[in-house]
């Protein structure tokens, strides 16, 4: 029988300078999408695809991201008091029980491959999940939940992967693709961040992997890659090298790139129109000012 995967690694140790100076001394993962950060999005995700136990990957700085994840006794107690049942739920969702979580320090920023590699000891030769916080995936069926599902098929290792235009395989690892089944293409290849005229496919990874724990074999060998960082692609791409099924699962959803600012302000306008309470209000704003727009222009 397939091993279950019930171990996932957030790697959150990267400078997040694209949002400099809030990174200076906000976490990216904490920064808010309507009224949750990111991390709980993707705590939410990893919850439902059957994850019992969350390996963040830290750094200098991320204090707040540790903090979030405490329970608050006394806010709690207030809210009781109160009979604000839903805030207390919302809250109960970002406890952990202990020992459920655990943080390993990456002391230096030195790329993705190397801060997966960081949490090697805790993963006890198992398959594990890799999410990306930052890559936050709106989808009826959470992400990682149909790759899951899709492993317990094919075992191996899975990236998730997104359709993008060529100019934008610059930005991504793209897979080079042996056999394409529809939702799920089997891999020969991968190159990180390719020039755009030297993409095999038009098919990139995005932040979630289901990785077999050969994966830190690989790693443990592994030299800097593209942009002189230890790269994850590239130790995947060994397992292709040994014959080990590597497969791309295109997954249904929105996948918004929050590492970015266009994308986390997409993200935002996205998530607030998804909400009830929140819809008709930003509707109303958004029409008004694409009427200011067109009445400018
Ligand atoms: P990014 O490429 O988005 O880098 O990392 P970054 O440092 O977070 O942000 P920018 O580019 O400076 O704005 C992708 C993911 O890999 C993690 C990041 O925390 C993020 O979740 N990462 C990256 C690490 O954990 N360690 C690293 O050395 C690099």
């Amino acid at each position: 029988m397939r091993k279950k995967v019930t171990k996932a690694i957030f790697p959150v140790a990267g400078l997040g300078t694209r949002f400099l100076p809030a990174t200076k001394s906000v976490p990216k993962e904490i920064m808010t999408l309507v009224d949750r950060p990111l991390v709980q999005y993707a705590i939410d995700e990893a919850r439902a695809a059957g994850i019992k136990e969350f390996i963040f990957v830290t750094s200098r700085g991320k204090g707040a991201l540790e903090d979030y994840f405490d329970h608050a006794p006394q806010l709690e107690q207030e809210l009781r008091r109160k009979g604000k049942d839903e805030l207390l739920s919302a809250l109960k969702n970002t406890n952990m029980d202990s020992g459920d979580i655990a943080y390993i320090r990456q002391h230096k920023a030195m790329g993705l491959g190397h801060a997966v590699w960081c949490a090697r000891r805790l993963m006890h030769n198992e398959p594990f999940a890799v999410i990306l916080p930052d890559d936050v995936i709106a989808a009826e069926k959470p992400c990682l939940q149909q790759m899951v599902e899709a492993y317990e098929e094919t075992g191996g290792n899975m990236v998730a992967a997104m359709e993008v235009a060529p100019d934008k395989a610059p930005s991504y690892g793209i897979l080079d693709v042996n056999e394409d089944m529809g939702s799920m293409v089997s891999v020969k290849g991968m190159v990180e961040k390719p020039a755009q005229d030297e993409a095999p496919s038009n098919l990139a990874v995005i932040g979630r992997y289901i990785l077999s724990p050969d994966v830190f074999r690989h790693l443990n060998r592994m030299k800097q890659g593209a942009g002189g960082e230890i790269q994850l692609t590239d130790a995947i791409a060994q397992e292709i090298a040994e014959d080990k099924g590597v497969y791309g699962y295109r997954f249904r959803g929105q996948r918004f790139d929050c590492g970015s600012k266009a994308g986390f302000l997409q993200a935002t306008v996205a998530f607030g129109l998804a909400r009830d309470d929140l819809r008709d209000d930003l509707e109303g704003y958004l029409q008004e000012v694409m009427a200011a727009k067109q009445a400018a222009e």
